[in-house]
């Protein structure tokens, strides 16, 4: 990967309001931020259909208030027929009708800017459902004005070149319409078409939804599967095999750029919001290219590099350590980084990243918050981590939810594959790990819903749930918070320069962060064992500011017991 230049000069202002420490000139609101991410159709259900909605989340803005963060992502509440849990969007101005309506919306952003809390929204604009009017006008004839909205390929000219598909039964990402005689493209799902983002008129329809959205006062976009948008609409043939890295021929297409330079100028230009894609591109250059603030494209880098380590088979470290500091190396001087372990289409953080053993399930759990803290960028968070809730318990496919999950299944069954296996993957990997319902309490479905919830609940939700921790000191929550509090009140923590220590030592993350003067020292055990660390710098005046089992003030910094967490700080 080609790394950038690195000639960028940093201005320090001293800032009175963050403990007498000193923080850049280029200073936001959204790297400062604590980003805590809501899956809306699990998190609460407040009219008993057994499925998350705006009211629910209305009843829990205190409870998000008191965690600390400032800034919720929400992912797509627009109506949708829900092919794929509303990234399928059939209306971008309405709110999905299992989800509430525009007044549940206008309260639920009042009662979060009440309470200092931002409200970012996702923006799923690569495709839209085939349930929206824009496709229902595109397929009915070739002649529509609607039609070059989408992409579409007429019989006449022979078979398309094939394009894969990450969702669809036979991975086929042409679907034949018999109406106009012509296929359709969708990377996703059949009722996922793409937009056509080569069609002036589609662009200047999202920015107009955008700025709808942007007037009602939310406060940032997260761009959905954006890196795909920009084709070559001529649509060439790719090399044989290239679908087992389509990322390198889908992503950064031909203008993604100038669309992105277009939608800066007309929205995020034009208000204080925060923008951010998911992915990154291929490159650190094509990061940069996105983020850099000179560009004036997107705000951060949300890459894939990190939160893809952990395999089915487990990931090393010492690969950890090295994927983490070479992104944080590539953007030490310009651009800025999103810091994510987890998030809607992973599995539990816990069980991917941690232990979720029960003597492990907390201090594992602790630890990797103690990371996504500590680490220089915006830490995103995703809701039920702060409870170290873990991977659930699906017993056969007929539990699972996740329609390209349930595809798969399908395809092997059809191409007589292997089912077993692919289950095996599920239960592990699958997205509805990190989708089952929050668990609140101890009472019937764990507090989420007084009906049957869309999705069972974790059978653990007895032993792990907000009330039950809410209640014991040492809990995940309890820990979650004071890890909050410490980072806002750090710059260092958000400013600061990283460096890594010990870098060989296969159990042990240990690394510093410092800003003028003020250093602290982070050390992580990600291994189930007691271990050692040499850090090789003076501990002069070391003071324990945190740790996530009982540490002594004065135990040797040296020694860590399985899944330690501990942040110093050192003079
Ligand atoms: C993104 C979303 C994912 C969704 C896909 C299609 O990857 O995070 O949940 O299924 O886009 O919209």
């Amino acid at each position: 990967m080609k790394r950038l230049p690195l000639s960028y000069i940093f201005l320090f202002l001293f800032a009175g309001n963050m403990i007498g420490q000193t923080v850049p000139a280029d200073k936001k609101w959204w790297k400062e931020a604590i980003i805590y991410q809501i899956y809306p159709r699990s998190f609460k259900d407040s009219d008993g259909d057994g499925i998350g909605d705006l009211k629910g989340i209305i009843s829990k803005l205190d409870y998000i208030k008191k965690l600390g963060i400032d800034v919720v992502w929400l992912n797509p509440i627009y109506s949708s027929p829900n092919d794929d849990n509303g990234y399928d969007v059939s209306d971008y101005r309405n709110i999905m009708r299992d989800f509430g309506t525009m007044a549940d919306f206008d309260s639920m952003i009042t009662g979060m800017h009440k309470r200092g809390i931002k409200l970012v929204m996702d923006l799923v604009v690569n495709h839209s459902s085939d349930e929206h009017e824009w496709f229902k006008q595109s397929r009915s004839s070739r002649t529509n004005p609607y039609r070059d909205y989408y992409h579409w390929w007429d019989a006449e000219r022979g078979n398309p070149s094939p394009r894969y598909s990450l969702f669809d039964i036979n991975h086929d990402a042409w679907r034949y319409d018999s109406v106009t005689n012509a296929w359709y493209l969708h990377y996703f799902s059949r009722k996922q078409p793409d937009l056509n983002w080569e069609n002036p008129k589609l662009r200047q329809e999202v920015y107009d939804i955008m700025k709808f959205w942007a007037d009602k006062g939310i406060d940032g976009f997260r761009l959905d599967a954006f890196g795909f948008a920009a084709k070559d609409t001529s649509f060439p043939v790719f090399p044989a095999g290239y679908e087992k890295n389509f990322m390198l021929y889908y992503a950064m297409g031909p203008h993604l750029h100038e669309y992105l330079k277009e939608m800066n100028n007309q929205v995020f230009s034009k208000y204080d919001v925060m923008s951010v894609a998911e992915g990154a591109g291929n490159t650190f250059e094509d990061a940069h290219n996105l983020v850099d603030a000179d560009r004036r494209e997107l705000n951060m880098a949300y890459a894939f590099e990190g939160i893809d380590i952990a395999k089915p088979e487990g990931y090393s470290l010492l690969h950890f350590k090295e994927v983490f500091s070479r992104w944080d190396s590539a953007f030490e001087r310009i651009g800025w980084l999103a810091i994510v372990l987890s998030n809607h289409d992973q599995a539990r953080m816990v069980s991917r990243f941690g232990n979720d053993q029960p003597q492990f399930r907390a201090l594992s759990s602790k630890m990797l918050s103690t990371f996504l803290m500590t680490m220089r960028g915006t830490p995103y968070y995703y809701n039920g981590d702060e409870l170290g809730m873990t991977n659930s318990e699906f017993r056969n496919i007929h539990d699972f939810r996740d329609m390209p999950a349930l595809n798969e299944f399908q395809h092997l069954i059809d191409i007589h594959g292997d089912t077993s296996a692919y289950l095996k993957k599920l239960r592990l990997q699958g997205r509805d790990n990190g989708r089952t319902p929050f668990q609140w309490d101890s009472s019937a479905n764990a507090g989420f819903t007084t009906g049957i919830p869309w999705i069972a609940v974790n059978p653990n939700y007895k032993m792990i749930n907000a009330e039950v921790e809410e209640k014991d000191p040492n809990s995940c929550l309890h820990y979650f918070r004071k890890l909050v509090n410490l980072r806002k009140n750090n710059p260092a923590l958000v400013y600061g320069s990283y460096h890594l220590l010990d870098k060989n030592n296969p159990s042990v993350y240990a690394y510093t962060r410092e800003n003028n003067g003020v250093k602290f020292l982070i050390l992580l055990n990600f291994s189930p064992n007691k271990a050692q660390t040499n850090i090789g710098i003076p501990l002069t005046g070391a003071k324990l500011l945190l740790s996530n089992d009982h540490r002594a003030p004065d135990s040797p910094v040296m020694s860590l017991s399985p899944y330690e967490a501990c942040i110093y700080q050192l003079q």
